[in-house]
């Protein structure tokens, strides 16, 4: 049985960074709510070994975890990942979350390592934004990248892209790329503006939910996940959409699947929340957004990571807003939750 925190969320996800080194970097990017701290291409110190990372998968296994999902930086820069997927536990779900540039010719082996799924960023469909938004020119690459993760099994590929100011004007045509595409499906993933700053980037994302709507066929509403998932023909021609509440049938031929990841300011996103994160140097984090509960890993015991696998879960707090407040149009650490006395996993 999988552990539950206090609001009711059991934890059946980690999100495992394995460096914070990057290619790419990106104009949005909080590199898993670290902010920027891009780096030398070497090694580094910090870095959890393939050992460190598949003991901590090993450990909240036992507790009911049941996917990983291996991040970054780019995670593809990791020499040893073809391993670390390979030592994944039995009967864990691996997928990856990569800029996709380094999947040409080595995502077939990544697939027969064990990974299942990948999530590739694409926050534009046009070269010279690409490069503006990235910094870098390689969108050739992710185009490749994004073609080999199909060749080698891994559909559907999520193409990741931050709605924002910059990139917001792109949307309708990555909408036609996932409807005329086959095997990819579209995350519009709301930008985050509390840890990279510019909040002049921020749109409002209703009105994204509200174009689809018109755009699309129809429109899924899970409530389990709280999530709708908006299914869209290749034509670009609406008819007026049916909300369907039903189970899910998945896109029909010639139609392409959309999904709007929206947490800001959303406490129904985490109510839904059921992951918890490691970040590159081996600490426990129950929040992409929290910077008071890392718990270091470093030199521990197995008996000592459970304990402090089981004292992240029970400090998860139920709202990312929680922990940070909007002053004067700023977004900065809320005291007053950071002040509060801070129960431990002895307290239950
Ligand atoms: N806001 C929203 N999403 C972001 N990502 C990175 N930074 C931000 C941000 N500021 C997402 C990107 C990337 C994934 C790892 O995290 O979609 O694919």
């Amino acid at each position: 049985m999988p552990l539950e925190d206090d609001h009711g969320r059991a934890v059946t996800g980690i999100r495992v960074s394995l460096t914070d080194r990057c290619n790419f970097d990106c104009v949005y990017c909080h590199n898993e709510g670290l902010g920027d701290t891009r780096g030398p291409m070497d090694p580094q110190d910090g870095e959890m070994t393939a050992d460190e990372v598949v003991r901590v998968l090993e450990v909240v296994h036992e507790f009911g975890v049941e996917k990983v999902k291996f991040t970054g930086g780019e995670p593809m820069l990791r020499d040893d990942l073809t391993e670390i997927i390979q030592r994944v536990p039995d009967g864990m779900e691996v997928s990856m979350t990569t800029n996709g540039t380094f999947l040409p010719g080595r995502a077939a082996e990544l697939a027969a390592a064990g990974l299942t799924r990948v999530n590739v960023s694409q926050d534009a469909i046009d070269p010279e934004a690409f490069a503006e938004l990235t910094k870098s020119g390689a969108y050739d690459k992710v185009i490749e990248g994004v073609e080999a993760a199909l060749e080698a099994g891994l559909a559907p590929v999520k193409l990741n892209m931050v709605v924002m100011e910059p990139t917001a004007g792109y949307v309708p045509r990555m909408v036609d790329h996932v409807a005329e595409n086959d095997g990819l499906q579209l995350q519009l993933i709301e930008y985050m503006p509390e840890i990279t700053g510019h909040p002049e980037w921020a749109i409002d994302i209703d009105r994204v939910h509200d174009w689809l709507t018109d755009r699309a066929d129809r429109v899924e509403h899970r409530e389990m996940h709280d999530r709708r998932r908006y299914y869209v023909g290749a034509d670009g021609e609406a008819e007026t959409p049916d909300i369907d509440a039903g189970d899910p049938d998945g896109p029909a031929a010639g139609e392409g699947m959309v999904e709007i990841v929206d947490p800001v300011e959303n406490e129904e996103f985490c109510a839904n929340c059921h992951r918890v994160r490691v970040t590159h140097d081996g600490k426990f984090k129950g929040c992409l957004n929290r910077h008071d509960d890392h718990r270091s890993m470093a030199d521990m015991t197995r008996e000592q990571i459970r304990a402090t696998f089981r004292e992240t879960v029970a400090n998860r707090v139920p709202y990312y807003g929680e922990y940070m407040v909007k002053e004067d149009g700023q977004w900065v650490v809320n005291d007053d939750y950071i002040d509060r006395p801070v129960p431990t996993a002895d307290d239950d």
